[in-house]
């Protein structure tokens, strides 16, 4: 299976992603791209032999529909069979999920359905959770929505900040996400809970 991986930040979880799909695996990353042509995941991606793509959001302004098929321009040359949103920060429209519905997976840094959106870490711990995690699942319409396909879970320590809670979450996001994608490449829809 071909892997396109969009992200628009460091890439952390790209790199996990691309460093799993080495060896006997059913998929094979064939493309990395961002919406920011200075995201350091860009140059992470070259570094490992990926092809990568830029699509500026910024001048489409507020036409999500035209930035999207931009995004399917670039993306559909390199045929992908899925595609891993990976610290991807653009809201996606009906237009470019339905493109890839099915077959579009998104991690997220919470529990679903708890903490939807943003600033999952400071709201967890304001909320006085004792558990924190991600999740991945299938993207879907609604935001951080979709069928979950796996998740994994840890403690909220004493004296926790966001950053301190988000170390410790990006650590498992980055030993789910490619267990997660393996299964995924191989047809398999099981969800997977590590603790
Ligand atoms: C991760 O925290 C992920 O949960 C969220 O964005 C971040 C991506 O980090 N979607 P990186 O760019 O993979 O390092």
């Amino acid at each position: 299976k071909r892997v396109a991986i969009l992200l628009s930040g460091g890439g952390s979880n790209m790199v996990k992603l691309v460093e799993s799909m080495r060896g006997d695996h059913p998929a094979q990353p064939v493309l990395v791209l961002s919406n920011d042509s200075t995201a350091g995941g860009l140059d992470r991606a070259a570094e490992l032999g990926v092809p990568t793509e830029v699509v500026d959001h910024r001048p489409f302004k507020g036409d999500r529909e035209a930035f999207e098929r931009a995004l399917i321009a670039a993306i559909e040359p390199h045929a992908p069979d899925i595609i891993c949103l990976a610290g991807f920060m653009r809201i996606l429209t009906p237009l470019f999920i339905n493109t890839y519905a099915g077959r579009m997976l998104n991690i997220h840094p919470s529990l679903l359905p708890k903490y939807r959106g943003l600033h999952t870490h400071k709201r967890a711990l304001d909320a006085g959770e004792t558990q924190a995690g991600c999740t991945v699942h299938e993207v879907t319409a609604e935001l951080d929505d979709g069928p979950i396909l796996g998740q994994a879970q840890v403690p909220i320590e004493e004296g926790d900040s966001p950053e301190t809670l988000a170390a410790r979450v990006l650590k498992q996001e980055h030993v789910l996400y490619p267990a997660v994608l393996e299964r995924f490449a191989a047809g398999n829809r099981e969800p997977i809970f590590l603790g």
